[in-house]
């Protein structure tokens, strides 16, 4: 059973019909290839899909593993209208519609992990990167919202770095199926983004947290310091109280719960 890509399955599928699909084979990465290809009139939703990459970026510097015929790798262009430093609400409503989109169609549960990995059964199956273009202003002018999910095991199993944290969502190829997950997380994503400042979303994002309660590590000036994780907060802060019991508000960058990449 082979589960190709295809642009005409996905546009059948949107619920908004403004947004603009391409579709690739492979491209280096899907975030540098929209980047490139912005210009001043290209508008809010026009979306690059790849079947693999050969340099997919991941946060921090790091790779993002993207063969072929298993993934989902695609860069949405944005132009937001809230301030640079609310960009993480952005990522998180984009990780509760991909959680919410991969629970309807594998009816498996989901957990997020601040701010923007989805994990099934303590496995990453989806990592998000949302960069942005900031105006001398201080205004957004655009940002990628670049999101890969691991929806089949890739034809050569995962590389040895990641194959113990990293997992697929289905164990079996069907016929559109990456081309529904597509589709899901495009409506989802776009019902919470277009009423961000309503914040619909951030319930579901604490209640799928895989970090709230949970003892994680914070790394600071080279070091990792233990810390409980209290809340999140109504712009996706989240409260942590360290060993000495001082609290501090992380803003987004980089936790661990033991499992990472
Ligand atoms: C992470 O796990 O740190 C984030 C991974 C984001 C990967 C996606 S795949 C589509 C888009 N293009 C990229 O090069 N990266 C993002």
């Amino acid at each position: 059973m082979i589960d190709k890509l295809s642009k005409q399955e996905i546009l059948e599928k949107l619920n908004n019909k403004n947004i603009e699909v391409t579709v690739l084979e492979s491209t280096d990465s899907t975030n540098a290839y929209l980047k490139r290809s912005i210009r001043d009139d290209l508008k809010e939703g026009f979306a690059i899909i790849a079947d693999s990459q050969t340099l997919g970026k991941g946060r921090f510097s790091r790779k993002f593993y993207s063969p072929k015929n298993s993934g989902i790798y695609m860069s949405i262009l944005l132009r937001p209208s809230l301030s640079p430093e609310n960009a993480v609400l952005i990522t998180a409503a984009a990780a509760v519609a991909v959680s919410r989109a991969i629970e309807k169609l594998s009816g498996k549960e989901t957990k997020i992990k601040w701010v923007n990995d989805i994990y099934i059964s303590s496995k990453k199956v989806c990592g998000i990167l949302t960069e942005g273009s900031i105006n001398s202003d201080g205004s957004f002018n655009y940002a990628i919202l670049g999101i890969g999910i691991n929806a089949y095991k890739p034809e050569n199993n995962f590389p040895n770095e990641i194959k113990d944290i990293a997992g697929a969502i289905f164990s079996q190829k069907k016929e559109n199926l990456r081309n529904t997950l597509i589709a899901e997380v495009i409506n989802n994503f776009f019902q919470y983004y277009n009423n961000l400042e309503s914040k619909t979303f951030l319930d579901d994002y604490r209640q799928k947290s895989l970090v709230l309660g949970k003892e994680i590590k914070v790394p600071k000036n080279d070091k990792l310091f233990s810390a409980k994780a209290l809340e999140i907060d109504d712009n996706c802060r989240l409260l942590v109280e360290y060993d000495n019991n001082e609290r501090e508000y992380l803003s987004s960058g980089e936790i661990s719960i033991g499992v990472d990449f």
